[in-house]
């Protein structure tokens, strides 16, 4: 069986023919790597296979997922959790097999997380500059102590919890927001409502997938409703914010820190050399003005630990797919 591996940068080849020379003995698949991103332009390239494996950035809507259909791909493979990328009913429709990779290393994002949050509150990308220049001021380096602070957390699935857990491990009050409460949420914190935390929260993280409920989530009203110099954490998907309303909000100086591993158009960013090009996203390079502003490109997943996971979890459902046998890792529209 062959299958195409759409956005392969070094280390998705590494760690995926790591796993599939683990399971050689029982299995036969041959993958190709591509460097491109899937979309309608790059389908293609996946003639004569029967599966694409594919990433967060990659474009499978109606169009695409019919030009692989009509090419003879049957299976659709993430490596990764969110499937928002994903036009679902257009691939149940076509018949195409989609799993996901809903749970590795939850606890590598919400340490992302963590870094973001330390990172930002001591400032200690800057004291690093400094140091190295021979400035040992401290002027602009005053953080807060994080035992004693609250921290929300909006959606209490895997990540939530992992999250909930090392700042209750700091000595941080945790609230949570989420409208299906997870059983092991209960002990960290309290489940408030989504006012309620943002109302109450220094520090903000969320942690919800992104869907037409929580498209902008974070928007002029919710900002507004979040503590004067709260910090803002976005680690789930770039769409939960509205960044044009953050950046008001950062230009008011209402909102004290943001810090982002994703963002709403980081697919024409992210997981490449841009440092050499002129980059036309104004919004982007607005944020990129801010002292108090730390993005990072998309890699709370990326630990080795994570990769491990993602590439055995991705063959196994290739294997699953390959037998005919039930997916617990299927995803289907409805
Ligand atoms: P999960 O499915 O375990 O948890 C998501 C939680 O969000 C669920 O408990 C759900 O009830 C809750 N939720 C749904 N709608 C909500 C709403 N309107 N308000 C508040 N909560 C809501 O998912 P998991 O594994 O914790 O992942 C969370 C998100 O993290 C994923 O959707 C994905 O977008 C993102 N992610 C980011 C990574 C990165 O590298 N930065 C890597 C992996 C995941």
């Amino acid at each position: 069986m062959q299958i195409a591996v759409f956005s392969a940068r070094p280390y998705d080849r590494r760690f995926l023919d790591e796993a599939n020379q683990r399971g050689a003995a029982e299995q036969d698949f041959a993958f190709v790597y591509f460097d491109a991103s899937l979309d309608l332009h790059t389908a293609t390239l996946a003639q004569d296979c029967d599966a694409v494996c594919v990433f967060v950035n990659d474009r499978l809507d109606a169009p695409v997922l019919q030009a692989l259909h009509a090419q003879g791909v049957h299976a659709v493979l993430l490596r990764c959790a969110g499937f928002n990328n994903v036009d679902l009913a257009a691939a149940t429709s076509l018949g195409l097999f989609v799993a996901r990779v809903p749970a590795y290393s939850p606890e590598a994002v919400a340490e992302h997380a963590l870094a973001l949050v330390m990172t930002l509150n001591r400032q200690t990308h800057r004291a690093y500059n400094r140091v190295r220049e021979g400035n040992f001021m401290l002027d602009g380096l005053l953080g807060h102590t994080l035992h004693g602070r609250t921290v929300g957390i909006v959606g209490t699935g895997k990540i939530g919890v992992a999250t909930a857990r090392i700042f209750k491990g700091l000595g941080c009050t945790v609230l949570g927001h989420d409208p299906y409460p997870s059983a092991s949420f209960a002990g960290l914190g309290e489940n408030v409502a989504l006012a309620k935390l943002l109302s109450r929260a220094d520090i903000v993280s969320l942690h919800c997938p992104l869907t037409a409920d929580t498209h902008h989530l974070i928007n002029d009203a919710s900002l507004a409703q979040m503590k004067a110099g709260a910090m803002l954490v976005n680690t789930s998907r770039g769409g939960l914010v509205d960044t044009h309303a953050v950046i008001r909000a950062l230009k008011s100086r209402r909102l004290g820190h943001l810090a982002i591993d994703v963002y709403e158009q980081e697919s024409a960013l992210f997981f490449q050399d841009l440092s050499g090009e002129i980059i036309d996203d104004e919004a982007f390079q607005r944020l990129m003005t801010f002292p108090n502003v730390l993005v990072t490109g998309h890699q709370g997943f990326f630990t080795v630990e994570a990769l491990q996971e993602i590439s055995a979890i991705t063959l196994g459902n290739l294997a699953d797919f390959a037998a005919g046998r039930a997916c617990a890792n299927r995803v289907e529209a409805g």
